[in-house]
Parts: structure tokens; C-alpha cells; sequence
């Protein structure tokens, strides 16, 4: 699979098969990621992985939060509204989702609530004083992991929702408080029977969100 195959390989999967992926494996695409530029070289990531038992705890966690209608409060700010062009996006996106999901999209949610099942999370951290310079090199440090994964025949999801209570993500994992838990990428294999994975999302043409002056 070369780079054009993995970018169009790569979706994001919102229901996975229980198997477990490889401690192995995980490490494996993490030191490939690793040759992500970043600023000056400063390789602003923190990592931190949870399978198994942690995972469920944190899983558990955000149950209980949920449940007892604790607000939402990841490390980063949501906005506080989008352009109206995003939002139009955003309404697409949901609109092509029950198309192709049908009933299933109910269950979107669920799915979100329940780390989409998957069985294992990479979380994302860097050090607090950063700026957001530094989040830049975690998105790039973050499609290189999905690209990777892709190439093996691993499905992702990055998702803000597995972020909504970096308290729990903390107190399981024993991140420090010197760093924020930026994002979540959820790894696992597809289950491909479920309708929520029959759809891809759409995208504008280059030639509506580029412009290109001075070329022959
Ligand atoms: C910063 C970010 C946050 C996201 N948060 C969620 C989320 O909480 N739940 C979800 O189902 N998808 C989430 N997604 C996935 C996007 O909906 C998805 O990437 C987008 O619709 C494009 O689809 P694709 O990844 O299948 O190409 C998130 C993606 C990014 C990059």
C-alpha cells in the first residue's frame, strides 16, 4: 500500500471487533509515527495506550460521568460555534451517515459513549506550557499513526468524544498533571458487518478550497 493508497484506505471506523490488537503491533506503528516533523524537532508527544482492563476502567469512567450528567470538559475548548459553511459540512456528514447507516445511526451515540468498542486507545498528550504550535505536530503525529495503521491493516477513529473527562483518562493511566490529554485515537480491526462503517464521508475538491497563483 503505498502513501495515495493508505490516505484513501484510512476512515474512520465507529464499531470494532473485540480482538485485541498486539502490544507489539502498537509500539511498531508508534516508532514510525516518531518520524513526524515537528517543531525544531521537539517531538511534543506524550503517549499513552489503554487495552484491557484500564481501558475498561476508563470506559467505565466516562459511564458513570455520563450518567450522572457531568458536562464535557476536555483539556482543549470546543468551540463555541462553528462558520456557518462548517456547520453545513457537519449536516452533510449526518445526512450521508443515515443514507448509508439507515436505523443504525441511532445508535451513533452509543457508539461514541462506548469508545465505539474499541480494544485499544492511544491517547495524545503534551506538556501544558505548549501552545498551539505543539498541536499541530500531535495532528500530523496523529495521521501518521492512522496512515500506519492503515497500511496494516488496522482501523482508527480519532475522536474528541474519547477525551471528555481527561480526569479519569488521568487517574487510570497515571498521566501527570504537567501535561494535557489533547486526543484520542481509538485502533482496533473493523467490524464490517456493522451498518455504521458502510459510509464514507465527502469531501470538497481541491479546486474549491486551494488557491494556486503564478504557476504556467
Ligand atoms: C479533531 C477530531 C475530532 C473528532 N471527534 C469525533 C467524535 O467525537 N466522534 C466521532 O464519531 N467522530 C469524530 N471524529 C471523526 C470525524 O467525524 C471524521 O474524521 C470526519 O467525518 C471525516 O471522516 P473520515 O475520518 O471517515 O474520513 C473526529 C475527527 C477529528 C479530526
Amino acid at each position: 500500500m503505498n502513501v495515495t493508497e493508505a490516505l484513501s484506505a484510512r476512515r474512520s471506523c465507529r464499531a470494532f471487533k473485540p480482538d485485541p490488537v498486539n502490544r507489539s503491533v502498537i509500539l511498531q506503528l508508534l516508532e514510525a509515527a516518531a518520524r513526524t516533523p515537528s517543531w525544531a524537532n521537539t517531538q511534543p508527544w506524550e503517549v499513552y495506550v489503554a487495552a484491557g482492563d484500564v481501558l475498561q476502567a476508563i470506559k467505565d469512567g466516562f459511564l458513570e460521568r455520563f450518567g450522572s450528567g457531568t458536562p464535557p470538559c476536555p483539556d482543549l475548548p470546543r468551540p463555541k460555534s462553528w462558520p456557518e459553511e462548517h456547520k453545513k459540512r457537519t449536516q452533510q456528514l449526518t445526512a450521508d451517515m443515515a443514507l448509508a447507516a439507515g436505523e443504525a445511526v441511532k445508535q451513533f451515540g452509543q457508539l461514541n459513549l462506548k469508545g465505539f468498542y474499541a480494544p485499544a486507545v492511544i491517547y495524545l498528550c503534551m506538556d501544558k506550557t505548549l501552545t498551539p504550535w505543539s498541536i499541530f505536530d500531535l495532528g500530523a503525529f496523529s495521521q501518521s499513526i492512522m496512515l500506519e495503521a492503515a497500511q496494516r491493516g488496522l482501523s482508527t477513529i480519532p475522536a474528541v468524544n474519547l477525551v471528555h473527562y481527561p480526569d479519569v483518562i488521568r487517574r487510570e493511566l497515571g498521566i501527570p498533571d504537567t501535561l494535557s490529554v489533547i486526543f484520542g485515537i481509538a485502533i482496533g480491526y473493523e467490524d464490517t458487518s456493522h451498518p455504521i462503517n458502510a459510509f464514507r464521508s465527502a469531501r470538497r475538491p481541491a479546486g474549491e478550497f486551494a488557491v494556486l497563483k503564478g504557476f504556467d
